[in-house]
């Protein structure tokens, strides 16, 4: 699994529909995406808490209301050519890109009680259960997901961080809550790792690619996929090791 990380977000402003675009542009047909509540409980597709870094507004994503986030520009500061882009509407999204991607969709805030059930109930509402993955590093929002929409595949971010070891526990609750998904951070997983993960059933799916040299060892590895900014990169190696 190729996944455009906010879209091919290395060449647009993440999260927009110009760096889901371009992903489809790179012949890449998952994104990953983030959620979050606005104030006045609409689910918005943004990565940070606040919009100050994404867009010319400033303050928490969820002290706006949708009718006020919209008004934000989420291209300009990426590039003067994507002034306009705009904050998009999980709703938005999933119908822009129907049948087009498939949708790897990260449960980001932890204090948000429903955003998981919500996601869940938008993607019923459109029929894309069978093209959404639920995410989060939160354990308690993938568990509510598996409970909720056992027919949703579902993937753990490993909250292990830079310099971690890798820690057998984490495979064993992954277990226990019957993930489709493991999802460690790529300089952390090994060949052993990765086997072990396929041998118990999983998926492995590595995230935080800030490099090619971090690219080319998840591939070595022999994972089954990762979140990756420069996914056009994913798409040569493959083909090259294809031959
Ligand atoms: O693929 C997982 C990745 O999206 C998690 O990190 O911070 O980019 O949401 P972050
Ligand atoms: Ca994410």
């Amino acid at each position: 699994m190729n996944i455009a990380h906010r879209g091919a977000s290395s060449y647009a402003p993440e999260n927009t529909f110009a760096a889901y675009d371009k992903a489809l542009a790179m012949g890449v047909n998952q994104i990953e995406l983030d959620v979050h509540f606005t104030s006045d409980d609409h689910l918005i597709v943004i990565h940070d808490d606040t919009v100050d870094r994404t867009t010319n507004g400033s303050g928490p994503v969820a002290e706006h209301t949708l009718a006020e986030l919209r008004t934000l520009d989420a291209g300009s500061w990426f590039g003067l050519q994507y002034a306009g882009e705009r904050i998009r509407t999980l709703g938005e999204v999933l119908e822009h890109y129907k049948g087009r991607h498939h949708f790897h969709i990260e449960i980001k805030a932890r204090d948000v009680p429903g955003l998981a059930t919500r996601t869940i109930d938008m993607v019923r509402g459109y029929g894309l259960t069978d093209d959404v993955t639920i995410t989060s590093f939160w354990k308690p929002w993938v568990d509510e997901s598996r409970a909720y929409a056992p027919e949703i595949s579902t993937g753990w971010l490993v909250p292990l961080g830079p310099g971690s070891q890798w820690d057998d526990s984490i495979m064993d609750q992954a277990l226990e809550s019957g993930f489709t998904q493991v999802c460690p951070r790529a300089d952390i997983v090994t060949p052993e790792i990765v086997k072990m993960l396929h041998d118990k059933g999983f998926v492995v799916r590595c995230h935080g690619i800030f490099n090619e040299d971090l690219m080319r060892h998840a591939v070595e590895c022999g994972v089954d996929g990762m979140t990756i900014n420069f996914p056009d990169k994913l798409v040569e190696l493959l083909e090259t090791n294809r031959g």
